[in-house]
């Protein structure tokens, strides 16, 4: 693939595209052992040997990190008040990177940030169904009833019913705590499944998005890149779905 030089070094996480253009006009960057004439010139990602102010910057096609996401970030690549999840990430960041999928303010767990648009698409969309396990901790005795109304299809308002989810209760009293599978991911999807059973959300975290399964080694706030065999697991399985 051939690429911008400026956009391979901001890309790779070594600054702002208009730090590197610096770089680049200071001569601090070189390719294939020449002085770098402008920030437009191509580089070859496979082939060429980019240095920046004497390190070497190895083009990563794509990355992927799984993070626990802590309660008070935003799910957001950029927010001009709030931090976000990117803010988190603190080793030189690419600047393609995003959070595949949002999760609450208010809500830990499993998060996949990556820069890879069609994987992450492909976990994401309406139509595939992929799995999202949550484990919820919720104000209010959850009964098998609700499981079976959960396994036909909430009425949240919207126009159509939930698809089926799987609730297994681990708890029930007046804090109750359960594993819930759905299949979608509707705007504040699990916390109107309980508010139409007259149950507020008080916890959430999510525990799995198809393959991929947080690693509970992980505090919040804390992140790791997927192993390749997690990588395989996530491009291929998603992709057959
Ligand atoms: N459902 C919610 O209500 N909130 C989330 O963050 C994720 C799923």
């Amino acid at each position: 693939m051939r690429v911008r030089l400026d956009k391979y070094l901001a890309d790779m996480g070594v600054g702002t595209r208009s730090q590197v253009k610096k770089e680049i006009r200071n001569g601090n960057v070189t390719v294939n052992d020449c002085i770098a004439g402008s920030p437009e010139m191509k580089v070859n990602t496979a082939s060429d040997r980019v240095i920046c102010q004497g390190k070497p910057v190895a083009y990563k096609r794509y990355e992927y990190y799984m993070m626990n996401k802590p309660a008070g970030v935003v799910s957001a690549t950029r927010d001009s008040r709030e931090k976000t999840v990117l803010d988190l990430i603190r080793e030189e960041r690419r600047s393609d990177l995003f959070p595949a999928g949002r999760l609450d303010k208010d809500t830990e767990g499993l998060l996949l940030i990556t820069n890879d648009g069609e994987t992450a698409h492909r976990l994401l969309s309406p139509k595939r169904h992929v799995d999202k396990v949550y484990f919820v901790r919720v104000r209010g005795c959850v009964t098998e009833a609700d499981a079976a109304y959960f396994r036909e299809g909430a009425d949240i308002g919207d126009k159509n019913p939930t698809l089926p989810a799987d609730l297994q209760i681990k708890t029930s009293g007046e804090i109750s705590e359960v594993i819930l599978t759905i299949r979608e991911g509707r705007f504040h999807q699990v916390k109107r499944m309980f508010q139409s059973v007259g149950k507020d959300v008080i916890y959430l975290k999510r525990l799995q998005m198809g393959t991929l399964i947080l690693d509970e080694s992980l505090k919040p706030g804390e992140y790791r890149n997927l192993t390749e065999e997690e990588v395989n697991r996530l491009c291929s399985q998603e992709k057959k779905q």
